[in-house]
């Protein structure tokens, strides 16, 4: 049975058939100080060896410069009791800058390098130990397999390392790791003598990327399968989730402009061609005099899911827009250089002003605008035909009512794309998850003005990309819908009408909802707008 070393630092020493070799991540710089120490700058900031030994410094040095077997480092590879006490003064010393340290794989009667482990945390540590040969091992369902144009890399959210595999040999293993067998198994089958296998998988697994189970009644059983949070993951999600985030990964994040210093591929407003539909601008003083209070709107909005067809006007959605979601100003010059780019203000906040989001109407049934489908034009504040067939429509309003469970198609749907150029062109790994965020923000705007407008609004939470990105005409690629809105007028004199779960037991001032539905637009803000009439 294979062991670790005596100092337990996580080597393999009796795997025969391997080498085991050490080196620095590559954007480590090491540097002599005039006092003696050596500093190491990593990604995560500088660490200063006050007093390191002769074999500390030459070994840092010779590992920045690529993987080396510590055993070839001056001195320490004679045998003798000495060089034993070096090494393992060096080895405690390397267990300190794990999170900077790259362990790669070699057999001994080859020279390339099999595979490398790279930590991608400052809190990376990596111990491999060796396996018990029979203990039932697995392809994580979280780890994948991904090319970087030279190499294949293994991957995984659960990971604090990255794998490299440098030949197809150490790729094969993965091909016996599909379903659960015994390490002895595996390096039964794969191309590779049995104990540089073995050695392989005890790196996989120290990685992450390969799990160890136990022999249950009914097969083998893995962690990973009945651990109560990580089984509820699916691996789309916690990708996202850790790579849309900071610290469980090393790539590049926020602000970088790393396509370059150009004004990127959109522009800050997207002019439209098509037939033009100006739309209705509400007077400042008329809302500030007949709005409800924010506590009103706040305790009293709901989700709406009755409409009536026959109510909702061109002069509803103009309002609308205006209030929720229209271009206030513009700063910055088109083409200006990055961290001075053309950015906007409108009523809903955005990160970076980017405001990537558009806004498209489908109009089902509404006094003064035909069907069909139209976007928004948030400078001009007017809505520019995409479609007037009834169809495409139809189709968007159809979806609609489905995710919204409503008994009938809702009279407008307001579906909101992203231009991701705008966003990508900025900012690294947020991106995505900053345009999500920013639907939400939009949706509780949008809910917030219809509810005081007397309006009814539901949020629709799940995007078809394929169709509507036809439908609206966009490349999905470079614009497609992340969420929607229904909006119409609820029946006369009826409040917005939410679903209520069977069970709803109220607390904190539960009744609010009630007293503040005293403050519905028919008692207040209906009366002041018939006083100034259309416009
Ligand atoms: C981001 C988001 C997505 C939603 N998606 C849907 C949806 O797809 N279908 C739906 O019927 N309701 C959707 N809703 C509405 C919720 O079901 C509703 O807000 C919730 O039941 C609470 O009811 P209330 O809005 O009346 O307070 C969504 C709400 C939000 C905030």
């Amino acid at each position: 049975m294979p062991t670790t070393d005596r100092a337990g630092n996580g080597r393999i020493t009796a795997y025969g058939g391997v080498e085991e070799l050490w080196s620095l991540r590559d954007d480590v710089l090491v540097e002599n100080g005039d006092d003696g120490s050596v500093s190491l700058t990593s990604r995560w900031g500088d660490l200063v060896i006050r007093r390191p030994g002769a074999i500390l410094r030459e070994s840092l040095h010779r590992m920045r410069l690529g993987p080396v077997s510590l055993a070839n480092v001056r001195e320490l590879g004679d045998g003798s009791r000495e060089a034993a006490l070096e090494q393992a003064a060096l080895l405690a010393a390397l267990d300190r800058l794990q999170h900077v340290v790259v362990r790669s794989l070699r057999a001994v009667d080859s020279e390339p390098v099999l595979l490398s482990a790279e930590p991608v945390s400052h809190r990376s540590g990596f111990r491999p130990r060796p396996l018990d040969p029979d203990v039932p091992v697995r392809m994580s369902r979280f780890a994948s397999l991904a090319s970087d144009g030279r190499y294949l890399r293994v991957e995984s959210p659960l990971a604090l390392h990255r794998v490299w595999l440098f030949r197809p040999e150490a790729v094969s293993i993965f091909a016996h790791l599909a379903r659960a067998r015994s390490a002895a198994a595996v390096a039964k089958l794969a191309l590779l003598p049995a104990d540089v296998t073995l050695a392989a998988l005890s790196y996989l697994v120290a990685a992450g990327m390969v799990i160890e189970g136990e022999t249950g009644d009914e097969g083998p059983v893995f962690a990973e399968e009945t651990d109560p949070a990580l089984r509820l993951w699916s691996l789309p999600d916690l990708l996202f989730h850790t790579r849309s985030t900071l610290g469980r990964h090393d790539e590049d994040f926020g602000a970088t402009y790393r396509f370059g210093d150009g004004p990127g591929p959109e522009p800050v407003v997207r002019r439209r061609e098509g037939k033009r539909f100006p739309l209705y601008r509400p007077v400042l003083a008329d809302l500030l005099a007949a709005d409800p209070p924010l506590t009103a709107v706040l305790e009293s909005r709901r989700s709406a899911r009755r409409f009536d067809r026959s109510l909702l006007t061109a002069r509803d959605l103009g309002e609308f827009l205006y209030r929720a979601v229209r271009i206030r100003a513009l700063h910055g010059a088109e083409g200006s250089a990055p961290g001075d780019a053309a950015t906007q203000d409108r009523p809903y906040p955005a990160g970076g002003g980017i405001h990537e989001l558009e806004f498209y109407v489908a109009v089902g049934a509404c006094a003064g605008l035909e069907r069909g489908v139209y976007v928004y034009d948030a400078e001009a504040h007017e809505l520019v035909l995409v479609d007037g067939a009834p169809e495409p429509a139809g189709h968007l309003l159809r979806f609609a009512r489905l995710a919204a469970g409503l008994e009938d198609d809702p009279p407008a749907l307001i579906t909101m794309t992203a231009r991701f150029g705008r966003m990508f062109w900025k900012y690294s790994a947020m991106g995505y998850a900053l345009t999500l965020k920013h639907v939400g923000v939009v949706m509780q705007t949008m809910y917030l003005v219809a509810h005081a407008m007397g309006l009814g609004a539901c949020a629709v939470g799940s995007s078809e990309i394929e169709d509507t990105s036809r439908l609206l005409g966009t490349d999905w690629l470079a614009e497609s819908g992340v969420g929607a809105m229904v909006v119409g007028r609820p029946p006369g004199g009826e409040g917005p009408s939410g679903f209520d779960p069977p069970a709803r037991h109220g607390v904190n001032d539960p009744g609010w909802r009630e007293e503040c539905a005293g403050w519905s637009p028919d008692a207040s803000y209906g009366a002041e707008r018939d006083r100034h009439g259309d416009r």
